[in-house]
């Protein structure tokens, strides 16, 4: 597999992407120069490629049930071998801030997540499940790590129209937080009943996990605040737990220390990206990613520090993910930044990403007028494949040339 696959579809040639062509070009380039098209060994999965698709809420689970279409949309993107990450995933029913975002905490869940997960088997791939509670980020009686209201943004309404102000949480007690835990490890193991292949805990973006471990959010007095490893605590607590239950070979988590999605900032994002490295270390997990700062796609800062310290101190597999091209994406694999790489926005406009990087294809624009919407199949299942707009090019030159002759 990998290699194989790719030299098959890199034989048959294409255009390059003009707009990317001067950074980012890889025609003609041998698969040495394509790093992120080469094997990797994750734990017992064998990956072809280094290619992720990142975690990204579509918020099409009606009644947080994942729906057929759910199936249709990760086979589309799933190549064999491939490592797919689903869309951020309730553990319970209070855990979500978005409308039609999935659960994975109900008999009937786990059995709409089947089908879904069966479907990117089908195709040979390896598909984790991303398990978050949204914390204050939500209008219905939100908890979180403090009572202090998200000033910034707005909060889209269950009927996925309208918007509100986001609620003001209460703070959980630290007697309530081990049920929160709880909470991440039934959940897990539900994902792994689904069939899913492992858990990826969602550590990041001002969700509950972040609304721990940020010192602009947490204004704790117990042993959850305070210092670095007092924020870290929730997210160990819910690790161990977790890594207990299903095994720490099949568990990764996600943190954005740089990001201040959902007002959630830290004065030291890379120390505390240090110590939470340092400290996940010693439960030996699958895998760690980390959103690199200048991913700005839901607002967040640019800024010139990176996740490098973080990568450092971390002893297992580390991918990044947020604003990565080929090119970038390429020397990130080869610099030993990082061991695979997340592309998240391009990936749902392109279901055949990884064959069109391969072959150095133009790619679709993603619309974001589609990402959060609820429509089953625009701007989700319809984006066109190479091959459909070839074949609607060449149609097109026919009618050109048939035109001229006549
Ligand atoms: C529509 C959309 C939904 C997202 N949903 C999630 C999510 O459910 N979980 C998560 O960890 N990150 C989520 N993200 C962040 C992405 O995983 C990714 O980090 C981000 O898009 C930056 O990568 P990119 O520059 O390749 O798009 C989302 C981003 C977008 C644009």
């Amino acid at each position: 597999m990998g290699l194989e696959y790719f030299a098959v579809t890199s034989a048959a040639g294409a255009k390059s992407d003009d707009a990317e062509k001067k950074s980012d070009s890889c025609n003609g380039d041998s698969l040495q120069s394509m790093p992120l098209l080469t094997p990797y060994q994750l734990g017992r999965f064998q990956l072809s490629h280094r290619i992720v698709l990142a975690p990204l809420t579509r918020c099409r689970a009606y009644n947080a049930l994942p729906q057929p279409h759910a199936a249709i949309y990760y086979a589309q993107r799933t190549t064999p071998g491939c490592l797919l990450i689903s869309e951020a995933t309730g553990i319970s029913e209070s855990a979500s801030g978005y409308p039609c975002t999935p659960g994975i905490w109900s008999q009937e869940q786990i059995e709409a997540w089947k089908p879904v997960v069966k479907a990117v088997h089908d195709k040979g791939g390896y598909f984790f499940c991303q398990i978050w509670h949204a914390g204050r980020v939500s209008h219905t009686a939100p908890v979180s790590s403090t009572n202090k209201r998200i000033r910034h943004g707005k909060v889209t309404l269950p009927s996925g129209k309208e918007q509100a102000d986001y609620s003001t949480p209460r703070a959980l007690t630290t007697e309530e937080i081990p049920q929160y835990v709880q909470q991440f490890r039934i959940a897990a193991r539900n994902a792994i009943e689904a069939g899913f292949d492992g858990v990826d805990i969602h550590g990041g973006h001002g969700y509950l996990v972040d609304q721990f471990l940020k010192d602009g959010v947490n204004d704790r007095t117990d042993k959850y605040g305070g210092s670095i490893e007092n924020r870290c605590r929730f997210a160990m607590e819910v690790v161990e737990a977790v890594a207990k239950e299903i095994g720490s070979s099949r568990l990764g988590i996600r943190i954005s220390p740089f990001a201040d999605f959902a007002d959630a900032t830290d004065s030291d994002p890379v120390a505390l990206g240090v110590q939470f490295a340092t400290s996940l270390n010693k439960y030996n997990l699958l895998y760690m990613h980390c959103v690199e700062p200048r991913m700005k796609a839901a607002g967040e800062i640019e800024t010139d520090q990176s996740s490098w310290p973080i990568r450092k101190a971390y002893k297992n597999s580390f991918s990044v993910g947020g604003g990565f091209t080929r090119a970038d994406g390429n020397e990130a694999i080869r610099s030993g930044k990082a061991d695979r790489v997340e592309f998240g926005r391009l990936f749902p406009a392109n279901p055949d990403f990884v064959k069109r990087f391969a072959l150095g294809a133009p790619l679709n624009k993603y619309k974001r007028e589609f990402f959060y919407t609820q429509d089953p199949v625009i701007g989700y299942t319809n984006y066109p494949f190479l091959e459909q707009q070839n074949l609607q090019e060449d149609l097109k030159n026919l009618k050109d040339l048939n035109l001229k002759a006549s």
